[in-house]
């Protein structure tokens, strides 16, 4: 008998409905905003994400699944979607595909991390990259698209933090003078802290371990030391403030990837417990040329699909498509019952029957346990007398139709495709 592994979900056909629905709705709304999708592999060279996502990060240091292919080479099940979309762009040169600026990507992600509720080791991501512009619109409008996705989508209690990182030059300025500062407080950090703080000093802002929040209250703000990148981050702001979105500037917001450069944001969702973020993202300049490709500006985010699933209101969550069970019994109903599953289906309709069946009790009796909405009754008489009885197995009433009207008959009654419950 085996098990998953831990930190892993089966997501299983009752689950589907809501994952597809909530697939679509990136899909659609990815689309309205001109992102186009891209599938990139789920594995890349490690060396993508070590010089990508930064060596001294968490993800780096701890969470990746990293193992050697056959012949040597050093491989790791991706992280997650940004390195991989920035060097599968440069790879293919879509820098001369102008349709092919903004992109989008749906799927799984792997991080070996301490698994517990919101938090696992396989996880989907919706995620955006808008490539290519250097104008604070672009982050205005990937994170409108971003607010958007989660209104349409009813979350509840969201909150947008935002803050700025600054050009490289001015945050290597700042973490000098961080570094200053922490020293002062470094008997209040936790050990985490005193490692990070020699290599990489801003996540020390972000320990939730609560002394070392208390320590850092009056830390030097980041937002403080960019006298050039400032004007940047106001117009973000503006243009978010135009569009009536609303966002907290959080001085504090440093995120867990180095890639980062100017604005960073994060979504969080008051109904979560620890793991409320459920979408994180901001702009990352620099990581063209990180990973050997031309210097070229970008910005994006990413979702948690996992998190958003479990606040999604239930109201939204689409039936399955309804079923139509059919019980063709005896010699000629049986034949026929098969030709009307096929015509039915080639209409778009969901038909099942049971094979093991024989008897109408029997196959009625598969019907409900099948949970069909309408059960299409055709034995030899029915056959002989060219008609067919349709039940609805919810009220029991049933009606007598022409064999060759079926469809006709039926299709008012299903309700359509994916229609709320
Ligand atoms: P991230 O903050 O590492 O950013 O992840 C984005 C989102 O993925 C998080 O806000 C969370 O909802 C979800 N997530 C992350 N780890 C887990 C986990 N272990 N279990 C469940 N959900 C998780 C990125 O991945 C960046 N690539 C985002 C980005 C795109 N920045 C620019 N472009």
């Amino acid at each position: 008998m085996f098990s998953r592994m831990k930190g892993v979900k089966d997501i299983l056909p009752d689950q589907i409905p809501v994952w597809s629905f909530v697939e679509k709705t990136a899909h659609e709304i990815a689309r309205c905003y001109g992102f186009r999708e891209i599938r990139i592999p789920f594995f890349e060279q490690t060396d993508l994400y070590v010089r990508g996502i930064g060596g001294t990060t968490d993800i780096v240091e701890k969470e990746m699944y990293t193992f050697l292919d056959r012949d040597g080479t050093s491989l790791t099940l991706r992280p997650e979607g940004t390195a991989g979309v920035v060097r599968a762009y440069i790879e293919h040169h879509l820098s001369q595909t102008p349709t092919a600026r903004k992109l989008y990507y749906i799927g799984p992600m792997f991080r070996h991390e301490r698994p517990q509720s919101g938090r696992f080791r396989q996880f989907h991501q919706f995620g955006v990259e808008a490539i290519g512009s250097t104008h604070p619109e672009s982050d205005v409008e990937v994170i409108t698209l971003l607010w958007r996705f989660f209104s349409s989508l009813s979350l509840p209690a969201l909150r947008l933090e935002i803050n700025s990182l600054g050009y490289h030059s001015e945050r290597e300025q700042y973490k000098k003078t961080l570094l200053r500062f922490l020293q002062t407080v470094f008997s209040s950090l936790c050990q985490n802290c005193h490692r990070r703080m020699h290599t990489n000093p801003l996540r020390v802002l972000d320990c939730k371990v609560p002394s070392c929040r208390l320590a850092t209250e009056n830390a030097p703000q980041l937002l403080d030391y960019q006298p050039s990148s400032i004007h940047y981050f106001q117009q973000v702001l503006t243009g978010l403030d135009q569009l009536g979105i609303p966002y907290h500037i959080n001085p504090r917001l440093v995120r867990g990837l180095d890639y980062y450069c100017l604005t960073t944001f994060e979504v969080l969702c008051g109904e979560l417990g620890a793991q409320n973020a459920i979408g994180a993202g901001g702009r990352y300049d620099g990581l063209f040329e990180t990973l050997g490709g031309p210097p070229t500006p970008a910005v994006g985010f990413a979702v948690g699909l996992e998190r958003i699933i479990a606040v999604l209101p239930p109201s939204l969550i689409p039936s399955p498509p309804p079923l139509v069970f059919v019980a063709g019994f005896g010699e000629n109903g049986k034949i026929a019952g098969r030709h009307l599953l096929e015509v039915l289906r080639s209409f778009g309709i969901s038909a099942d029957t049971d094979y093991q069946a024989s008897s109408l009790k029997a196959l009625l009796r598969s019907a409900h346990r099948y949970g069909a909405s309408h059960t299409i009754i055709l034995g030899d008489d029915e056959y002989q007398q060219k008609h067919v009885i349709i039940r609805d197995m919810q009220s029991k009433q049933q009606f007598i139709t022409p064999i060759d009207s079926v469809i006709q008959a039926l299709q008012p009654l299903l309700p359509k495709r994916g229609e709320p419950v």
